[in-house]
């Protein structure tokens, strides 16, 4: 496949997992778009990517639990570029007695995990089905498996993300 002009994306790509996708994917010559937080060096990560691996590298930075921030970046990249790799590895969790976690707490993470997970997924489809091929990437946990005392809210995202993932494999 000619992947010369067409794009990988990967969600929370400043650090973690994330940045190691977004090394590889370079690495193998595929162009990258990264996204995460503002203020998380993307920028420089992008710039250090394309001068080492000579690939194209694009940035966004935005918080992707504010449901107008998901829909403004699809938007942006359905617009601008073609689509044939997306990895919703952006998630967050922790640890905290449920009775104590602020409502904010629990909204981020079902945001994140869930919504944006979600969202982009479907927004994006359309893009990525009209390449020759095409490949979704969600990245769950082991925590998927099982329900976790105190952190409660993450496993259960996961589950989520795992029992999504094979359902759109199904369709
Ligand atoms: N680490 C583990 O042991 C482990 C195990 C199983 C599964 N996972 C899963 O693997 C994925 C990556 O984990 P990691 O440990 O590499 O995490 P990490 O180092 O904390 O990185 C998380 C990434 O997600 C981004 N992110 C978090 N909240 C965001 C938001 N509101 N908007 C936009 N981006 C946001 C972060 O951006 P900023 O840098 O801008 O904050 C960061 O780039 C997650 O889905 C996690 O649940 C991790």
């Amino acid at each position: 496949m000619d992947t010369k002009e067409s794009y990988a994306v990967v969600t929370g790509a400043s650090q973690g997992l994330g940045k190691a996708f977004v090394e590889h994917l370079a690495r193998k010559k595929i162009n990258v778009i990264l996204i995460s937080l503002p203020d998380q060096n993307l920028k420089e990560l992008s710039s250090e990517l394309e001068r080492l691996y000579e690939i194209k590298a694009h940035y966004y930075e935005t918080d992707l639990s504010v449901h107008e921030n998901v829909m403004k970046l699809t938007k942006w990249l359905n617009s601008s570029f073609e689509i044939h790799i997306l990895i919703n590895n952006a998630g967050l969790g922790g640890t905290k007695k449920f009775t104590e976690a602020s409502s904010d707490y629990i909204n981020t993470i079902l945001q994140v995990n869930v919504a944006a997970t979600s969202l982009i997924t479907h927004q994006l489809l359309p893009n990525l089905l009209r390449q020759p091929k095409a490949y979704i990437l969600n990245v769950s946990s082991m925590a998927a498996f099982s329900p976790i005392g105190f952190k409660t809210v993450y496993p259960a995202s996961k589950s989520f993300i795992h029992s999504f993932s094979r359902g759109l494999h199904e369709e």
